[in-house]
């Protein structure tokens, strides 16, 4: 029996979701990234593990507190993550993400739900108030065995409803805020934005490679619906490790949502009406997966290499 076999055996047994840090370590040497999609509601959740079970890869599941507030509360996400893996049988390796945590008691509330890694967002404070906030998430994750991520300058764009302003992480303070706070993996803000790109994406990957040279964690690349592959290629080669989509599967579950009922006036089942845009997602989780992993890769690439 394989030891990627026994594992699964394993993890099977006790339904054990992990926290990111082996997942995207192993992406960092090998010169991949891991795909993190957010969670909207139960059906997405259960389209994204089918896909990563289908293509036998690991897999992120982000939640923003808005989403968290949607579905219910943080024990209510844990136990749809935990009993989807349970009745589909997966076997993969899932890490249960909170995206953008506002506050420590977020984090921590996130943490004592049976999330296994989270993100601490305080990339609006000033430095030192940012690192002081950072370093209480590391030190309350890292004694429960949850990976943590932290922002530095601060993504633009739209996210829960709200636009946000963009500016860049600058190369100077990331070792001393890498120093002091411990982190696992550091999201540097450099021109990617969350929602729409209203032009072409202009990401600085010049300070990306610095931060890649200077940093031993993997990196985060936020935004990542819009960006063009060649761009997602060449964020790879900069050292980004781990690529955050939500807007993406938003389209295109929207787009064939909304073609099923033009076409089918007449129905009212909610399980028709949400699941017409199953296939889609799936198809567009694998695609991504895929292109994350590794350019050109097939199935059967990825396959072999597990
Ligand atoms: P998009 O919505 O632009 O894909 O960004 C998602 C994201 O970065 C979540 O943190």
């Amino acid at each position: 029996m394989t030891k990627y076999r026994f594992l699964s055996i394993i993890k099977l047994v006790i339904n054990m979701l992990v926290n990111s840090n082996e997942m995207l370590l192993k992406a960092k040497q090998s010169g991949y990234a891991i795909a993190h999609f957010n969670i909207n509601n139960l059906e997405w959740t259960r389209y994204i593990l089918e896909a990563s079970e289908g293509l036998k890869t690991p897999v992120i599941l982000g939640v923003s507190e808005g989403a968290i507030k949607y579905i219910g509360g943080y024990l209510t996400v844990y136990h749809i993550v935990s009993s989807l893996m349970k009745d589909l049988n997966i076997s993969i390796d899932v890490c249960l993400h909170l995206d953008h945590g506002s506050s420590v008691e977020s984090c921590k509330k996130a943490i004592d739900n049976g999330f296994t890694s989270v993100m601490i967002d305080a990339s609006q404070y000033p430095f030192l108030e940012n690192v002081k906030i950072t370093k209480e998430v590391v030190e309350y994750a890292h004694t429960r065995g949850v990976s943590v991520e932290a922002e530095l300058g601060h993504f633009g764009g739209s996210e829960d409803g709200m636009e946000y302003n963009t500016f860049h992480a600058r190369v100077e303070e990331v070792i001393p805020f890498y120093e002091m706070t411990k982190v696992d993996s550091l999201a540097p803000a450099l021109g990617s934005v969350h929602g729409l790109y209203q032009k072409e994406p202009n990401l600085d990957f010049d300070t990306m490679k610095k931060i890649k040279e200077l940093l031993p964690i993997p990196l985060v690349l936020h935004g990542g619906t819009g960006i063009p592959k060649e761009q997602i290629e060449k964020a790879i080669d900069c050292g980004i490790n781990k690529i955050n989509i939500n807007t993406e599967l938003q389209i295109t579950w929207a787009k064939e949502v909304r073609k099923y009922l033009d076409e089918n006036q007449e129905v009212y089942d909610p399980r028709k009406i949400i699941g017409s845009g199953k296939d889609a997602i799936i198809k567009k989780v694998q695609a991504l997966i895929l292109e994350f992993m590794k350019k050109n890769s097939t199935k059967e690439d990825i396959d072999n290499k597990i």
